[in-house]
């Protein structure tokens, strides 16, 4: 019997982006450094194999500082920490490494840019997502309010509303976010706007793929893990880019084959901090059912690199 044909479009760039491959480097290094165990609080990417694969190495996960033996060093994740974290580290003599991404990194200087000229910051994001936690904690309690809706943009009413600015997490989607960006706009003409966008080049660029070749699939797939915010806005794009179904998967082992009935053309991308062999792992396991044909669908190239702390390099 013939086997069931089945293109697949690959979206790049997908997978890793430049601040998750710092921060599972740093990871290792301070490994290779201080030895085992290394403490990291909170997941240093969003990603159970990359976690695992840590933890095998002899990295221990944590929620809070308090989990961790003050006599060993500790990571902080990518996602950025509040002040108050390395503060309490210090306190408590600890060597530490900030494995926070320099473009998360920027939104936090941003914030605080703004509020030492006095202004009253929005931050476009989601409630209780890491990165938002960080932010939020670069500056006293009440500083930023956080919006994650059009409606939120409509009924928030700032003290001063001639006196505003905003800043975003770095891993939304490029389109809702320009729609609550026009709102606040709207309402409020002199807003203060990041320099630069604080969406980050990774979430864009993925982003950007995904809307070149999700119309025509049949079924598009996300390799990435349900806390990633970068991967589920990844399947929302596929959706209104026209795919006509799409799913979040961990790996392969999350497929249920019964989706592919009569699916002709799958789209296929990976998450931030999702790593390439779960990608060659799911096309394997495509090719172990059908009959496929890997089709590349290139929008970006990125050379984005970032340098490891200096701790690592240092005599600590
Ligand atoms: Fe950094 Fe963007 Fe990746 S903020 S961690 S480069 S998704």
């Amino acid at each position: 019997m013939d086997r069931q044909k089945l293109q697949i479009r690959l979206a790049a760039p997908r997978g890793f982006c430049a601040g998750v491959d710092r921060a599972i480097q740093i990871v290792e290094e301070a490994l290779g450094k201080w030895g085992a165990p290394v403490y990291v609080r909170h997941e240093i990417v969003h990603n159970q194999h990359v976690v695992s694969r840590l933890e095998s190495l002899g990295a221990v996960f944590v929620e809070e500082l308090d989990e961790c033996p003050p006599d060993r060093p500790v990571v902080f994740s990518a996602h950025g920490v509040p002040k108050a974290v390395p503060a309490e580290a210090e306190r408590r003599n600890m060597v530490y490494v900030d494995a926070t991404c320099p473009l998360v990194s920027k939104v936090h200087v941003e914030a605080e840019r703004h509020h030492r000229a006095g202004k009253e910051i929005v931050l476009i994001g989601h409630a209780g997502h890491p990165e938002v936690i960080g932010t939020m904690g670069q500056l006293p309690d009440g500083a930023i309010s956080l919006i994650e809706t059009e409606e939120d943009a409509q009924t928030f009413e700032p003290k001063d509303p001639a006196n505003t600015a905003f800043v975003t997490q770095t891993t939304l989607s490029v389109d809702d976010t320009a729609s609550i960006v026009a709102i606040l706009q709207d309402r409020f003409p002199g807003i203060a706007t990041p320099h630069k966008e604080d969406i980050c080049y990774a979430t864009t660029n993925r982003q950007e793929a995904v809307k070149a070749m999700a119309k025509g699939c049949d079924l598009f797939l996300v390799i990435g893990a349900e806390t990633s915010s970068n991967s589920k806005r990844l399947v929302e794009v596929a959706l209104r880019a026209g795919a006509k179904d799409s799913r979040l998967v961990a790996s392969a082992a999350d497929v249920d084959w019964d989706w592919f009935g009569g699916v002709g053309t799958l789209g296929l991308t990976a998450g931030a901090s999702a790593p390439e062999d779960l990608v060659q792992g799911l096309i394997a396991a495509c090719r172990a059912r059908f009959d496929i044909e890997v089709e590349h669908v290139t929008t970006a190239k990125e050379t984005v690199t970032f340098k490891l702390p200096r701790v690592l390099a240092a005599e600590v």
